[in-house]
């Protein structure tokens, strides 16, 4: 017996990685190493800071490091020359070459930051940070300051760990970005790419061209602005911010912009945090604000919306390259950062055909419109590198052919082959795709997993070969319906924690991650970001019963407050409190919203609770296995108008997945046969589609997840006797990449796939 407990303690240090160990050390992202230890050190007024030899070379980070501790400890330390006892030292370290890297040792005696760069330094300060009490975030909280012993050796697994917002769609302010860099800071990413000029506005002053701020960066209410107004009575986040509004000779005109000196100061903001920031004009589409100031810029004098993009900038005229390199002269003497963007994707090329077009294809040998974008990304990129920058552009240039010096930013992710052509023409590669990586997607109760399993080298290419090319991964939050910061804070907060973790750390383990997690919201709070309350769980929103049942809801975090109605409004703060098992004996609607102690609400759950007897089974000669698939190529808004197309063609697959040959841009697939269920009983069917799909059994509306959207789940419940009962799954896909996935669960199970064995037609 001895022996073993003797055996048992000597085992623990071992077992107490990721896994065990993160209510103690709830760092997010993870470090590369963590060796637990034990015992606290306790940070008072007296604790002593030493500084290295040099001391201007940590001199900001320990400035940094000062802040923090004043909110806990009511003072600043006391500087030291040496180490001292019951000290920290912030230890310069030429032995640390990895750009970034930081070793941190806590013992209950000592607190040691090495690093060689002040960048490493500062991500030390950080993990520091997040050790302790989330108090210390703010100022006025005298708290005893502990961190636990640790041992922490830590480098980022890649170098381009970046956050994108769009400020021109929905202008965010300095104070605002500020907001934003602190929470990267918090998380160790190390880019910012501001999206400065699009359509809807423009947003940096450009001195040599005033009128693209006092006329581009405002505009009247557009059809995107009333979309969120309207939104706005449901979600007050909805509404746009008011201090972004002014009156202008009778008219309500919304926008706003960066001078030039606000923009050195956001750059210095990032700078001193190590993040830098990389700004994007995005040319020749995405132009109309421009157009809109200078209308020379375009080729047929039009500023209008093609097909599905605005009216581009025209590559056959002189003019065009003169105010582009005038701009881009101006952005790259504002910005230190050696790469500028220039968007290149989504250019309606129609307008290029005038007779300076037809002109300049003969002169340089260009075939069509894409070799005319090919020869303005190209000539672009000789500019900027004429002023030390290298060019950024999205995928979508690579269509028309470019240099193996420019980088690309990877978004389309139904363009599934740009990764692997962007390689082979030796192009560096970011990261950001669509499906995963576009924060303006709706968030639900998969995206922070979705994120987090996100692999930033995809499976399908050459690991050593795309390691050397992949620079790193970026989200992106597009801001359309983006118009408030607490918009901002709710699409990017948890989700960029999570991407956070993949890419410095290259993941741990998702459930070590959750947890550590959970131990950040009260930080967040202390930082007043509005973040998305995480998801309530345990129940349906399309829930069943046969006579009666009740409502148990999981929540994930012990403070929340859970406020619910029955009567179809939606909760307030004082409307009554969830009780642990809500009784539900006939038809109702729940409305649900959970509350935190800060008053942040989250979202509302609508909970229909039908009263249905189980589906008698119906039967069926010797079925054979499989659903049938018919499928359709076209543009479906509603899975519903698939019954007025003619089929392209039907086969059979052996899982509720879209067949190959169903596969194009636009398309539609209605899988139907009979579901074969092992016992009687109440299904959760789990319907995640990109676009639309509904889902019947037994000729009742199990899942309606239709219409055109991102990857969302939505979950719905049936009775079911035992046997074979009909089912009827229509999808549809508008283009952009698709996304389905069917899964059950009864009796509280986790989701799991349908077996093979239940389908049959
Ligand atoms: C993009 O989303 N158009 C890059």
């Amino acid at each position: 017996m001895t022996r073993f407990w003797y055996l048992l303690f000597l085992l623990l240090p071992l077992a107490a990685t990721a896994q065990t160990a993160p209510e103690r050390y709830p760092l997010i992202p993870y470090p590369a190493s963590l060796t637990p230890a034990t015992g606290t050190f306790t940070i008072t007024k007296n604790t002593q800071l030493a500084l290295p030899k040099d001391s201007k070379r940590f001199a900001q980070e320990a400035e940094q490091l000062q802040n923090l501790l004043r909110n806990g400890v009511g003072a600043s330390l006391k500087t030291a020359k040496k180490p001292a006892a019951n000290g920290i030292e912030l230890r310069y370290d030429a032995s640390i070459t990895a750009p970034e890297g930081y070793k941190l040792t806590i013992t209950p005696q000592q607190v040691t930051l090495a690093a060689k760069e002040p960048a490493g330094m500062f991500r030390a300060v950080q993990t520091v940070r997040q050790l302790l009490p989330p108090t210390v975030e703010k100022a006025g909280k005298s708290v005893p300051l502990t961190l636990p012993a640790v041992q922490i050796q830590d480098q980022p697994a890649y170098s381009w760990r970046g956050m994108h917002l769009d400020v021109s769609r929905h202008f965010f302010d300095v104070a605002y970005l500020k907001k934003y860099m602190d929470l990267l800071a918090l998380y160790k990413f190390n880019k910012l790419h501001l999206h400065l000029t699009d359509d809807q506005g423009w947003r940096l002053e450009i001195k040599k061209y005033p009128k693209l701020t006092e006329v581009g960066a405002w505009r009247t209410f557009n059809n995107q602005d009333s979309a969120c107004i309207k939104k706005s009575k449901d979600n007050p986040d909805f509404a746009l911010e008011p201090k972004h509004l002014r009156q202008r000779n009778g008219q309500t005109e919304y926008g706003g912009f960066y001078t030039q000196d606000d923009m050195r100061g956001i750059i210095s903001y990032a700078a001193a945090r190590h993040i830098e920031v990389i700004p994007e004009i995005d040319m020749p589409g995405h132009m109309m604000a421009a157009i809109r100031a200078y209308p020379f810029l375009t080729c047929n004098g039009k500023n209008d919306w093609g097909k599905l993009f605005s009216t581009p900038i025209c590559p056959c005229n002189e003019t065009t390259y003169e105010f582009v390199e005038n701009v881009l002269t101006e952005v790259a003497a504002l910005f230190p950062s050696p790469y500028v963007h220039i968007g290149a994707d989504e250019v309606d090329k129609t307008s290029w055909s005038t007779t300076a077009c037809t002109e300049l294809m003969q002169k340089e040998g260009i075939k069509d419109v894409n070799g005319l974008q090919s020869y303005f990304v190209r000539r672009v990129e000789r500019f900027l590198q004429s002023k030390g920058k290298k060019m950024i552009g999205w995928d979508d240039m690579l269509e028309g052919g470019i240099d193996a010096s420019a980088t690309v930013m990877y978004w389309r992710s139904w363009v599934k082959d740009a990764p692997a052509k962007a390689i082979r023409n030796g192009n560096p590669l970011i990261m950001t795709p669509v499906s995963t990586l576009y924060f303006d997607n709706l968030p639900d109760k998969n995206s922070v997993e979705k994120v987090y399993n996100f692999d930033v080298v995809p499976a399908d290419l050459d690991p050593a070969t795309a390691q050397k090319a992949i620079l790193g991964a970026q989200a992106n939050l597009w801001t359309e319906q983006v118009p408030s910061e607490n918009r901002a804070d709710y699409m990017v907060m948890p989700r960029m924690t999570a991407l956070a973790e993949v890419v410095w750390t290259n993941k741990t383990q998702y459930a070590s991650y959750l947890s550590r997690l959970r131990q950040h919201y009260p930080r967040l709070a202390q930082l007043n970001v509005h973040y998305r309350v995480p998801d309530l769980a345990g129940f349906s929103e399309e829930s069943v019963f046969t006579d009666k049942t009740s409502l148990q809801v999981e929540k994930p975090l012990d403070n929340l407050i859970l406020r619910y109605t029955t009567d179809g409004s939606t909760p307030t703060p004082t409307s009554p409190v969830l009780p642990a098992a809500l009784p539900i004996t006939e038809p109702t609607t729940v409305k649900l919203v959970a509350f935190t102690p800060e008053g942040l609400r989250g979202d509302t759950y609508t909970i229909r609770y039908k009263q249905q007897p189980y589906a008698a089974p119906v039967s069926a000669k010797s079925p054979a296995p499989g659903l049938t698939a018919t499928y359709f190529t076209g543009y479906f808004k509603k899975s519903a108008l698939m019954q007025e197309a003619k089929a392209n063609g039907s086969t059979t697959v052996t899982s509720v997945q879209v067949p190959k040959q169903a596969e194009a841009d636009q398309f539609g697939v209605q899988f139907r046969g009979y579901l074969d269920v092992p016992e009687t009983g109440i299904y959760t069917f789990y319907l995640t589609c990109d676009d639309g799909g509904t889902l019947r059994l037994a000729d009742r509306m199990v899942v309606d997840n239709d219409g055109l959207h991102s990857a969302i789940e939505k979950t719905g419940q049936v009775a079911l006797a035992k046997g074979l009962h009909p089912i009827a799954l229509d999808f549809v896909e508008g283009g952009g990449g698709y996304t389905l996935l069917l899964k059950y669960s009864k009796d509280g199970s986790e989701p799991r796939e349908i077996p093979a064995s239940w389908l049959k037609h």
